[in-house]
């Protein structure tokens, strides 16, 4: 990490620089960037948020702001993110606003972030009717991922982010679908440089969905597999019980279910996908929720069109499809699968 600072130095970032981080990853991987920083002759300080999905609102923001203030930040800083997706998306919604925009890079230091989160310009803040609903598209002007800090990261946030890597093989490649499947138990191993062919794949996947539709008019849209039930799942349980990785777990087992019945997903690549998702072990969906409130919560979905919930479903593995309304029948019926024992999950 400490090898931020010449990178920053060779990309002229302002000398002014606000680290963004939160509570555990500061003293893991922030303050070494900051040393990095001051090194290279900038002038560096650091702003901490609270760790978890929990903060990413527009109290923690306005926070943010009027720390910017108080250390006379002006429109010459700029913003480093340092930590998960929680941090990347507040901090790069704090850049995108700030003074009307100001430089941002981001650090990502979780699998999720560096496979996903952290590439294509995503920034913003939860709501409580909602997840993502206020935000902005804002490019970083770069990403500077160090796998190393994967080595302290706790195995469930690994496994979290394994889900957006499988989503990646299920959306738009078999083979690496088939690759993600052959390596799973080294991959979740303590040797972390297995996963630098993976991170690069997942990065330039995603680079080239996002190329052709930056602020996702319509084909980025397939990157939100398994996020519309993910998300209402995360939702109605107050961000407490899931990881966003575990949330979209289960939303691309129900959204894989619904692809069987709406579009012609053979059963056999539902039955390979959901047996890799069942190997992730998100906990189990608690006994307070049923099918008609995960129903309800997709509504609030930034893809709903006139009230009509849209999604993005898979005609098979490594080939997506977005905008698919499929029966609300189909819809409840695949939910309520999710509720029940790991053999019915994948079972056909
Ligand atoms: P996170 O940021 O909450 O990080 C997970 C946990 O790991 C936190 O407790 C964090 O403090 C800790 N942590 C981070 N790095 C660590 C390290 N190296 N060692 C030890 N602990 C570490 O969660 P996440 O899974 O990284 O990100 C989830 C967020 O990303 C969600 O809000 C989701 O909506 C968002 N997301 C955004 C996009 C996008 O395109 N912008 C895409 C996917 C997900
Ligand atoms: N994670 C969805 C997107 O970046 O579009």
């Amino acid at each position: 990490m400490s090898s931020l600072g010449p990178v920053a130095s060779e990309l002229q970032l302002p000398e002014r620089i606000i680290i963004i981080t939160d509570t555990n990853v500061k003293p893991l991987y922030a303050l070494q960037i900051h040393s990095g920083l001051v090194h290279y002759g900038f002038r560096p300080d650091i702003i901490t948020i609270p760790a978890g999905e929990r903060y990413k609102t527009l109290e923690v923001v306005r926070e943010v702001y009027d720390q910017l203030n108080e250390l006379r930040c002006g429109r010459d800083v700029a913003i480093v993110a340092v930590g998960g997706g929680v941090v990347g998306d507040l901090a790069g919604f704090v850049a995108a606003t700030y003074y009307r925009g100001v430089p941002f890079v981001q650090a990502p230091t979780t699998l999720l972030a560096q496979v996903d989160s952290s590439v294509g310009g995503k920034v913003g803040v939860n709501v409580p009717y909602g997840k993502n609903l206020i935000g902005a598209f804002y490019q970083p002007r770069f990403v500077f991922i160090d796998t190393k800090t994967l080595t302290t990261l706790p195995k469930r946030e690994l496994r979290s982010g394994m889900a957006e890597v499988i989503k990646y093989g299920a959306i738009l490649d078999e083979n690496f679908f088939e690759t993600i499947i052959d390596t799973f138990d080294t991959l979740l191993s303590p040797d972390v440089n297995a996963f630098t062919d993976i991170i690069e794949r997942c990065c330039a996947l995603k680079a080239s969905v996002v190329e052709q539709d930056e602020r996702e008019s319509g084909y980025r849209e397939i990157l939100n597999f398994g996020h519309t039930v993910g998300h209402a799942l995360e939702t109605l349980t107050q961000y407490s019980v899931f990881t966003h990785g575990e949330a979209i777990t289960y939303g691309m087992m129900a959204e894989a279910h619904i692809s069987v019945n709406h579009c012609g997903l053979p059963q056999e690549d539902a039955r390979r996908l959901c047996s890799l998702l069942v190997r992730l072990s998100p906990p189990k969906i608690p006994e307070s929720i049923d099918e008609e409130q995960v129903f309800e919560a997709m509504f609030t979905d930034k893809k709903v069109r006139s009230g009509s919930l849209r999604l993005t479903l898979i005609n098979k593995i490594g080939d997506a499809t977005f905008g698919e309304t499929p029966d609300e029948h189909h819809i409840k019926q695949s939910i309520r699968k999710l509720f029940t024992d790991e053999k019915d999950l994948c079972g056909y």
